[in-house]
């Protein structure tokens, strides 16, 4: 089925996944580059396809919309949860009885969840809820308890301002009066379920692994996505600092080593060689080594690190052919009066 995909049905595989798979406020998602990632995919064609940093999932379920027997890759849990539910899934859904029962009183009154961040994030009784939610999901199997996962961690993910869990304590003045900060964490579960369960769909096999991108297996793939983390100019690139709460939320922080002693009680930062500007060209060069026998599709942003050039260099070491297609665009940034507006090309290149 991929090798023939034209490019309208490309085109219309991007606007059916823009519409229906759930959105996370992701770090580097790349909801809004769809349509160029999907005519992309096209043009290459075949019949396997590896996203090997899937972050949100959204470019796995593309992938699979456009006929690909997909694997999605992340270190982390939480993205290994939404691609069980979402990508992996063909047909289980969450009925309105599972749901009713995830929302009925706790089956075992357990409030670790509370007793650890209340005063951090949410209010207590979105805690009690999460906590309540969690006593019932612990007896589900299978797809239909990642959906529950996966809607829990939505849930909460769109409750916390900016979506990013670095900031916890009283954060009133981030209300802008959006209805996903006022409704309460319950309200956000039902409607996140019907978000889930509108997104499966049956299509060609997909698989998932949660390992660091050097031991995942590298036999050739028809196309081998790489979406890494770039490290920004300022700041740095870690996603256990943001999305910590969604990590431990998605296994009820089992096995968990939690940092006790900071104010939002996160968990420990992954290090890899992705982690730092001294180490990050060669975990590129080992990257592209690695996956040199397959159509590797690499996406980059202009405002990071290591620039194109070094980039293309990297690619050439291992591919003939590279190909760098730009795709200018804005974006907003600042959350005030005087939020600079900043052109940033975003790139998808493309290595044979
Ligand atoms: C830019 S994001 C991917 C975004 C994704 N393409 C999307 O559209 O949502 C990079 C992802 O790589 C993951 N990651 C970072 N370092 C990794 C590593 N060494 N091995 C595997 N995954 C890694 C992060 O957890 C993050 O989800």
């Amino acid at each position: 089925m991929a090798s023939t995909c034209s490019p309208t049905s490309a085109l219309v595989a991007a606007a059916e996944t823009a519409a229906v798979y759930p959105r996370v406020r992701w770090m580097g998602s790349k909801y809004r580059l769809l349509p160029h990632l999907a005519q992309t995919f096209a043009e290459i064609g075949g019949s396997t396809a590896l996203d090997a940093f899937s972050g949100s999932g959204v470019v796995g379920y593309l992938l699979k919309k456009q006929g690909f027997e997909v694997h999605s890759n992340d270190y982390l849990g939480f993205p290994g949860v939404v691609v069980k539910a979402a990508i992996v899934n063909n047909s289980s859904r969450l009925s309105p009885r599972d749901v009713n029962q995830i929302l009925s009183p706790s089956a075992d009154g357990r409030s670790w969840i509370r007793a650890t961040y209340e005063g951090r994030f949410f209010a207590p009784d979105d805690l009690d809820f999460l906590d309540s939610a969690w006593s019932h999901i612990d007896a589900m199997t299978g797809h239909k308890r990642s959906l529950a996962i996966a809607a829990l961690c939505l849930s909460a993910a769109r409750k916390q301002p900016r979506g990013v869990f670095t900031i916890s304590g009283d954060l009133r003045h981030y209300d802008d009066g959006r209805r996903d900060l006022r409704i309460p964490m319950r309200q956000h579960f039902v409607e996140r379920v019907a978000e889930y369960n509108a997104a499966v769909f049956r299509g060609p096999k997909a698989t998932v692994s949660a390992l660091e991108v050097s031991e995942v297996p590298s036999r050739p793939w028809d196309i081998v996505y790489l979406d890494p983390p770039y490290a920004p100019p300022r700041d740095d690139n870690d996603y256990t600092k943001r999305f910590h709460f969604l990590e431990g939320l998605s296994r009820y922080w089992i096995g968990d080593d939690l940092m006790w002693e900071t104010k939002t009680r996160k968990l420990p930062k992954r290090v890899t060689p992705f982690s730092t500007k001294r180490t990050i060209v060669e975990a590129f060069r080992d990257l592209f080594k690695q996956f040199g026998d397959s159509t590797i599709v690499l996406s980059y942003g202009s405002n990071a690190l290591p620039d194109l050039e070094t980039l293309v260099a990297l690619l050439h070491e291992v591919k003939m052919d590279v190909d760098v297609r730009s795709i200018p665009h804005t974006y907003t940034y600042g959350t005030h009066a005087r939020a600079e507006r900043r052109a940033v090309d975003e790139y998808i290149i493309v290595a044979r």
